[in-house]
């Protein structure tokens, strides 16, 4: 196992505001927002933006990026955040004021609503330091917080930045007369299998107690990839997971990677395996062969999570061998087409040549096994 220095603590996995010190992959957008804002900033005018990308994508992480560590080296601007999921007009335009108030300041008193926004937008326009305001979470229950923001921030030279999932983004643009008003718009896209094992792999080096094998990160990246849309917010869900084990000192392998991951995969664990195998095998004799030789060799080997095409050809060989029975590559190769278009066994995103499964091989094995017994007493 490879060790990385002691984990200093697990905020980078536990705290939803955590900013790593670097964001990965998104240099383009981070540019872009950066000149934009530095563009208003110094020729004197407001601009609002929306940031949309779909849940988990990082999208409150890189506005928290842009506020903490950009804004402050950049320009003399003062940074207000506000998360309003599931928050009241009232509430957040409440926050909004205390959190520009300062410290110093009594806490808002809320009189009504329009006395509300009038405190509000005075204590906004009096501010010596020009603002950036994020609302996080716009949906259709408070946009009418961002659009009176946005018509706010022009007025006084401030900017705001509005973050929305990307169905509200298209379901809130797309009305006729639209109130969200904003000068341009940034979509966050999600990441690569790549680019998202960076990022796992950057979070585990930064909290992990006793770091994870490259293998256990290649696997919770491949499954979030194939069925999570390579959201890191899904990855860092299951390093969650593992990390009381970690610390416990307890080795992370391959069984503890589908008990972490298996939220995520649940509708491929909700199918009965007995049925599938036993539909697509009724007749064939080598699909359960090699499916009982690939689980076999993983559960073997329990750090690892994937076997190699080659490995397997040369388990099926042998077993072929033991039961005198006639094989080709192509059969084996058939069989595999089979297993992978049923779902029952995956190729990695990062080599065709290494296929992994969901179900505890225990369970594919025992299945496999019975039903090529019975394939024979049937004969
Ligand atoms: N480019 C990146 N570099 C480093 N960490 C990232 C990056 N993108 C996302 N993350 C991490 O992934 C996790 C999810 O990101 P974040 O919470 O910002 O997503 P979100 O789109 O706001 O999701 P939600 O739907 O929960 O609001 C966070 O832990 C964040 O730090
Ligand atoms: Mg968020």
């Amino acid at each position: 196992m490879r060790m990385v220095r002691p984990s200093r603590s697990p905020r980078g996995l536990f705290d939803p505001y955590y900013v790593p010190s670097k964001l990965l992959h998104r240099d383009r957008e981070l540019d872009t927002i950066n000149g934009v804002y530095r563009d208003s900033y110094e020729d004197n005018y407001g601009i609002n933006c929306l940031v949309h990308g779909i849940s988990g994508v990082g999208r409150t992480v890189f506005s928290r990026y842009f506020l903490t560590k950009i804004v402050p080296e950049n320009f003399d601007a003062r940074t207000v955040y506000v998360d309003a999921r599931s928050k009241g007009y009232a509430e957040i335009v409440t926050e909004l004021n205390d959190k520009i108030a300062g410290m110093s300041e009594a806490v808002t008193v809320a009189f009504d609503l329009d006395q509300l926004w009038i405190q509000f937008k005075r204590t906004a326009a009096s501010s010596p330091k020009r603002t950036v305001f994020v609302i996080d979470n716009i949906d259709d229950t408070n946009e009418e917080v961002y659009a009176k923001l946005a018509r706010l921030s022009k007025e006084i030279n401030a900017s705001t930045i509005g973050i929305l999932n990307s169905h509200d983004y298209r379901f809130l643009t797309k009305v006729p007369a639209t109130s969200m008003a904003y000068d341009f718009e940034l979509p966050l896209d999600t990441y690569t299998q790549a680019q998202l094992y960076e990022i796992i792999r950057m979070r585990v080096e930064d909290t992990f107690p006793l770091g994870l094998t490259e293998e256990v990160l290649r696997y919770i990246t491949d499954i979030v990839c194939e069925f999570d849309a390579s959201k890191p917010k899904t990855s860092i869900e299951a390093l969650k997971v593992l990390w009381p084990l970690a610390q416990r000192g307890q080795e992370i392998d391959s069984d503890s990677v589908r008990a972490a991951t298996s939220r995520i995969t649940t509708f491929g664990h909700d199918q009965d395996y007995m049925d599938i195998i036993d539909t697509i095998s009724m007749n064939d004799f080598m699909t359960l062969l090699v499916l009982e030789a690939m689980t076999e060799h993983l559960m073997r080997y329990k750090t690892e999570t994937y076997i190699d095409r080659q490995t397997l050809s040369e388990l099926v060989m042998i077993k072929c061998e033991e039961l005198d029975v006639k094989y080709s590559d192509n059969d084996i190769e058939r069989s595999l087409q089979t297993l992978i278009f049923q779902s029952v066994v995956f190729e990695s995103g990062y080599s065709r040549s290494l296929l992994y499964t969901l179900v505890p091989p225990e369970i594919l094995h025992d299945t496999a096994l019975s039903l090529r017994r019975e394939l024979v007493r049937r004969k």
